[in-house]
């Protein structure tokens, strides 16, 4: 299994030496390799059994070292990014030669982000290279969101963990494709919609649809928790499933009908931002528990409730 500690002296070392190291980030942990050296991103995608045309998301230091990777940065997106970053949201642009190809899938664009961790902050810190890292689960599976959860699926794959406790956010970072005339978000995430387009003064287009070629890692079968999800409707599904071992995943309250302790509540409160952070650590919870489908209710359609729903519509989705 991997070896799970806080140094990051060992981190760097490992990563200078091309080998890959699991790093938290205030969304969900990640799966890293030094982003210049394709040998060792190449370690990624074998590691996660993720296929070539998914492209990877390149962890920088600053919102300054976006120019050392990037081109034709407009000046909306670096006015977002000083107010954002760090923060979970992810920019995409015109890449700079200096990021190899298969780090992009071959795409002439590049997603850049500061992910807002104080460790992993240090960590790039001590580095002269950017971070190539894609969340640390293989392919199709529920994102980590905390160092227990990367050992469980990954801890035969890589050499080290980097503990920086549970992941704050909770959710991915929020993609915005800067590489066109118009901004678009291309992944609802750790960042609202309601946010970005007050910060931009504009009305902002969602391009998540699974079939979109910009975003070639929405699919629409992701998230896949090791049980079947149904979301919405649950009173009718309830009764349909009589015969079935029933979880349920509440937003608030418990629903009637179905024992308590196979229910997990996302926020007695309601707040959507507690509901995040508890979001994929719950959904995760199902697996041990006795019970042979997930019924979800939908949360309200607005900030990262937003963000929520879709993970639940992609983990819901049969591959
Ligand atoms: O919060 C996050 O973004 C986490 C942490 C570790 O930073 N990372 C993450 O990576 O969620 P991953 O690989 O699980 O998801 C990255 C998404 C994929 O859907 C990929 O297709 C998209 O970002 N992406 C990366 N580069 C892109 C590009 N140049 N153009 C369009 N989409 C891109
Ligand atoms: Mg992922």
């Amino acid at each position: 299994m991997a070896e799970v500690g806080s140094d990051t002296n060992k981190a760097v070392a490992l990563l200078k030496a091309g080998e890959l190291v699991a790093i938290p980030t205030e969304t969900v942990y990640g799966l890293a390799a030094n982003a210049l050296d394709t040998a060792a991103v190449v370690k990624i995608f074998e590691a996660k059994n993720r296929p070539a045309f998914d492209p990877l998301i390149v962890h920088v230091k600053a919102v300054s070292q976006f120019f050392a990777y990037a081109e034709e940065i407009p000046e909306a997106a670096l006015q977002l990014a000083e107010t954002v970053c760090p923060g979970p949201v992810t920019f995409i642009f015109k890449k700079k030669n200096k990021i190899p190809d298969l780090v992009t899938s071959g795409h002439p664009t590049v997603g850049l982000r500061v992910p807002n961790h104080l460790l992993t902050l240090e960590l790039l810190n001590q580095l002269d290279f950017p971070l190539a890292a894609p969340s640390a689960n293989p392919f199709g599976f529920t994102s980590p969101t905390s160092a227990q959860h990367v050992q469980e699926q990954l801890g035969k794959k890589v050499p080290y963990i980097l503990d920086g406790g549970e992941c704050q956010v909770g959710l991915e970072s929020t993609i915005i494709d800067f590489s066109s005339t118009k901004p678009r978000i291309l992944r609802l995430g750790g960042l609202s919609l309601e946010f970005i387009e007050e910060a931009l003064g504009e009305k902002v287009a969602i391009q998540t649809s699974s079939s979109n070629p910009q975003a070639p890692g929405m699919l629409i079968s992701h998230y896949n928790p090791g049980k079947p999800v149904l979301v919405g409707e649950i009173n009718k599904r309830i009764s349909q499933l009589a015969h079935e071992r029933i979880g349920v995943l509440a937003f608030r309250d418990y629903v009637q009908g179905i024992p308590y302790e196979n229910q997990r509540i996302l926020t007695p409160s309601g707040d959507l931002a507690e509901a995040a952070r508890n979001f994929f650590s719950t959904l995760r919870s199902f697996n041990t528990l006795p019970v042979d489908v997930v019924l979800a209710e939908w949360l309200p359609d607005e900030g990262l409730g937003r963000a929520i729903n879709d993970r639940l519509k992609r983990a819901a989705a049969k591959s």
